[in-house]
């Protein structure tokens, strides 16, 4: 039985102004509140765009009164009514609607709640663990605070996809069941019923799709697409995710960043009403890692990382004797007058070996000299010299890592961050925008003993360096460019490949063979035979940007239906078992681990 029957709303709860009182009105909506004072019975009628304060008396009508005994809480109801200023006095200025309410003449009880596992009231919500709110994610979206993320999500794509097509960008989709591409993760793969022994790959991005459709002669594409990587999950990182992927035609670099940062200041100013600074700041991926330990520096604060190798190379201190004559680097980082105690600077020499360092030295320096573990094994030439080079001066606290160059950068990179935060060096409203270019083509893979491509194998090598490629590869930087804020990696692409012969040359330092790079990507590798265009581009993490934006400490609060760390989803319980017959149909035999 429809038990609405005729009643249409007439606007939603969150709207009605002063303007409309005297109005006789239908309302439909949530009770969130329920307050009984003294036989008259107030409920906060809720729907997505707001709460009013709904009124039961019996004086005014009571039957409707004495039918609203009967509702609790999240029962779905529907009132007709009409609107009257609230007694002087009873305002709620916290309340959109707050000087206003609705006498109720009728009452239809639609959908009945369950007691809840939880409170929705905000400040208890807070408190609810993230899983269960996942479980019962229904409830969590009713919640503002869930509303605002998905709402801002869904203002952000309509701004992005008005940008790109006053842009001429062409939206099209690419597939989700398909070959996987080189993107670095491990695919999920979807077995194939038809091709017994087959599988699909589900897109960790469309990478390839995106170039085809430049040889295509699409020229400007985007495409708002769901990505998927079986990647070790942290906050900002999950299994299925969203990128605003971007390729085009005839350009260079520049042409790219000018595009993305254009649109991101758009967004910036329409969803928050901030002013970003264009042009966005660069920074070579050298200077990056040498000054902040890292390839997504955060730049809202100071605290950089200076090398003092040549300051100490003579050095009787057997840490940094040892360091350089392995050909190590050792990395200084003036923290000014941070008030760190001999118990934090203790500490910090622990998490210094957390992080991976053998040790992290550090160094008060007093207006009768230096105070440090190490004080009487550097000369005073060497202190003067690293006091120079630091830009130090009496009250500084110095803290020193000696190692292998990389360990050196990311053990002081990591405590810059966590001195950052600890100490408030930054303002939380601010947010600071950076590209970061000239990236390295390839890295040298420990585990594999080989060299890999940074990004992926389609990247342009910069042209002053293609002679290198024989020579030293590794020297080899790219035509690829990363978008970072606040020291989150938002974006990343790349001008690419489009020349048959460039490209197996780089399959050949990677050490993929004809036949692998064949097997792998041959229909990629067979469409830049046949015309292939100067193109590049560039994905945005969605998700990412969007949490950012919204001062989120997880990109789970702008998803819909996240998945948890483990890469579960409460709501549904997937992943789950199938059974059998599902898996005989695919072919599949299931081998559990032993336990
Ligand atoms: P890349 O691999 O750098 O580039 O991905 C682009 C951006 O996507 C976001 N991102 C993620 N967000 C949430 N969860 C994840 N697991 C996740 N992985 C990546 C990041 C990242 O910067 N095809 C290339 C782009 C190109 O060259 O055009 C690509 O996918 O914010
Ligand atoms: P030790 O000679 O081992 O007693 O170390 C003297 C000081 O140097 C201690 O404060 C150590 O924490 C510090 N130290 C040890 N190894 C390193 C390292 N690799 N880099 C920086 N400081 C270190």
């Amino acid at each position: 039985m429809d038990l609405l029957g005729d009643w249409r709303r007439t606007d939603y709860c969150g709207n009605f102004t002063t303007k409309d009182i005297g109005r006789e009105i239908i309302l439909t909506g949530w009770v969130f509140r329920r307050r009984d004072h003294g036989g008259i019975i107030f409920i906060d009628l809720r729907d997505r765009e707001g709460i009013i304060q709904i009124v039961f008396d019996p004086a005014f009508d009571k039957l409707a009164h004495e039918k609203a005994n009967n509702i609790r809480l999240e029962y779905v109801i529907a009132v007709k009514g009409t609107v009257r200023r609230r007694p002087e006095g009873t305002e709620n200025p916290d309340l959109k609607t707050g000087e206003i309410e609705v006498i109720v003449k009728e009452l239809k009880i639609l959908s009945e709640s369950q007691p809840l596992p939880f409170s929705l009231e905000p400040l208890e919500l807070q408190k609810v663990s993230e899983t269960i709110r996942m479980k019962y994610r229904y409830l969590d979206i009713r919640s503002d605070r869930m509303k605002e993320g998905l709402i801002f999500r869904h203002k952000a794509t309509q701004l992005i996809r008005s940008y790109l097509n006053s842009k001429g960008f062409f939206e099209i989709e690419t597939p989700m069941l398909t070959k996987s591409t080189p993107e670095g993760a491990r695919d999920f793969l979807v077995p194939s019923r038809l091709n017994p022994g087959c599988f699909f790959a589900l897109p960790q991005s469309p990478q390839l799709f995106k170039q085809i459709l430049m040889v295509g002669g699409i020229d400007k594409y985007y495409q708002i697409v769901r990505c998927f990587r079986d990647e070790d999950l942290r906050a900002d990182r999950q299994p299925e995710f969203t990128q605003v992927d971007i390729e085009m035609s005839f350009i260079n670099k520049e042409d790219i960043m000018n595009l993305i940062e254009n649109m991101i200041a758009k967004l910036f100013y329409e969803l928050l009403e901030i002013d970003i600074q264009t042009p966005i700041p660069v920074l070579s991926y050298d200077v990056a890692m040498n000054q902040y330990g890292t390839d997504a520096p955060d730049t809202r604060f100071d605290l950089k990382i200076k090398d003092v190798t040549e300051c100490v190379k003579n050095s009787q201190f057997k840490v940094f004797s040892d360091t350089i004559s392995s050909g190590g680097m050792i990395g200084c980082i003036n923290l000014k007058n941070l008030p760190l105690s001999r118990k934090d600077l203790d500490e910090l020499i622990e998490t210094s070996k957390e992080l991976g360092a053998k040790g992290l030295l550090w160094v008060k320096i007093q207006p009768d000299g230096w105070q440090s573990p190490a004080a009487k094994f550097i000369t005073d030439q060497e202190k003067k010299e690293i006091e120079q080079r630091l830009e130090a001066e009496s009250g500084d606290i110095l803290i020193f890592v000696a190692d292998k160059k990389k360990t050196t950068l990311f053990v002081l990179g990591k405590i810059r961050l966590l001195l950052g935060k600890k100490y408030n060096l930054y303002n939380d409203r601010e947010f600071k925008l950076l590209w970061v270019i000239d990236f390295p083509l390839f890295e040298y893979d420990e585990d594999e003993n080989r060299i890999v491509s940074v990004h992926h194998p389609f990247t342009m090598p910069k042209d002053e360096d293609l002679s290198l490629l024989e020579t030293d590869p590794l020297a080899v930087k790219a035509k690829a460019y990363d978008i970072v804020l606040n020291g989150t990696e938002i974006g990343g692409g790349s001008l690419r490949i489009y020349n048959m012969k460039l490209q197996q040359k780089i399959f050949d330092i990677i050490g993929l063979t004809k036949e692998e790079a064949e097997n792998k990507f041959g229909f990629f590798l067979e469409a830049l035979n046949f015309g292939a265009p100067p193109h590049g581009g560039i994905a945005l993490g969605l998700d990412r940007l969007l949490a950012l934006m919204l001062k989120r400490e997880s990109i789970r609060d702008v998803i819909a239906f996240p998945k948890t760390q483990k890469g579960t989803c409460p709501l549904t319980d997937a992943p789950s078992f199938v059974d059998d017959n599902q898996l005989r149909e695919l072919f599949i035999k299931r081998v559990l681990p032993k336990q």
